[in-house]
C-alpha cells in the first residue's frame, strides 16, 4: 500500500551569523506497509516522525528518495493520492472564526462530498467522540482532550482508506483512548492501512502488527 525507498529531508535554514545550519531530519528511510495493517513509528524527539509524515503526505517536500501508493509514484498522482489519505496532524490546527461543526464541513467541502453524505458523516463522527453539543462552539473552547478527538474525527469525514496519525492519544483520558483504539483496530479490520506515531508503548504493543523505531532520521 505505501513503499517508501530512501527517504531524506535535509532542513536548510540561515543561522544567527547568516550561514545555512542543515539538519539533516530524515536520512534514507525505507519501508513498506500493507493493506489493513497498523504501522507505528517509534522513536525519540526529534527523531524525525513527523517530518516522515508530512513527506508522505505532501506536507513538507523531501529531500531525496521515492515514495509509491499503491504502487503509483506520489510524482504525479498528488490529487489521486489526497483523496486517498486522512491525516491527524501532532499539532491541533483548527480555524478558530468557524464553529466546529464549519471545520468539519470545510473539510468535507475541500474533499468534495455530496451535501448530503457530509452531513450525515460528520452527525455520525461528532456522535461517536460525543462531541456532537459542541457543533456551534469555536474549537478553542473546547478543551485539550475534547480538541484531539476532533482532530481524529475530522482525518475521517471523507472515509480515507489510508490514516496517519501523529500522536493520535496524547491528552486522552484513559477511557476515551481505548474507544480510539476500537475505533482504529475496527478500521483496520476493514482494510484501512494505518500509519500512527506514538510515544506510549502500551499503544504500539497493544495496536501495531509492525513497528519502525527511528532515530536521528534512520530505520
Ligand atoms: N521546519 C523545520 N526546519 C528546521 N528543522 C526542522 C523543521 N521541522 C523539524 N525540524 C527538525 O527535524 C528534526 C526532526 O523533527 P520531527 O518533528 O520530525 O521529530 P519527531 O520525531 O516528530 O519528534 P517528536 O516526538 O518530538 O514529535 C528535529 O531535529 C527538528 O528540530
Ligand atoms: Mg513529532
Amino acid at each position: 500500500m505505501i513503499k517508501v525507498e530512501g527517504l531524506t529531508k535535509e532542513f536548510i535554514r540561515k543561522g544567527r551569523d547568516g550561514k545555512a545550519v542543515r539538519k539533516l531530519a530524515v536520512d534514507g528511510l525505507s519501508f513498506e506497509i500493507g493493506r489493513g495493517e497498523i504501522f507505528g513509528l517509534l522513536g525519540p524527539n526529534g527523531a524525525g516522525k513527523t517530518t516522515t509524515i508530512r513527506m508522505l503526505t505532501m506536507q513538507t517536500e523531501k529531500s531525496a528518495g521515492r515514495i509509491f501508493y499503491d504502487g503509483m509514484p506520489l510524482e504525479g498522482n498528488e490529487k489521486a493520492i489526497k483523496e486517498m489519505i486522512g491525516i491527524v496532524p501532532q499539532h491541533i490546527n483548527f480555524d478558530n472564526d468557524l464553529s466546529v461543526g464549519y471545520n468539519m464541513e470545510l473539510h468535507g467541502r475541500l474533499h468534495h462530498m455530496a451535501s448530503a453524505d457530509r452531513q450525515q458523516r460528520i452527525a455520525e463522527l461528532l456522535r461517536y467522540i460525543e462531541l456532537e453539543d459542541t457543533v456551534n462552539m469555536p474549537p478553542r473552547q473546547l478543551s485539550g482532550g475534547m480538541k484531539r478527538r476532533l482532530l481524529i474525527a475530522r482525518a475521517l469525514i471523507h472515509r480515507p482508506k489510508i490514516l496517519f496519525m501523529d500522536e493520535p492519544t496524547v491528552a486522552l483520558d484513559p477511557q476515551v483512548r481505548r474507544r480510539i483504539w476500537d475505533l482504529i483496530r475496527e478500521m483496520a479490520a476493514n482494510g484501512v492501512t494505518v500509519l500512527l506515531t506514538t510515544h506510549y508503548i502500551e499503544e504500539a504493543e497493544s495496536l501495531c502488527n509492525r513497528v519502525a523505531i527511528i532515530n536521528k532520521g534512520r530505520l
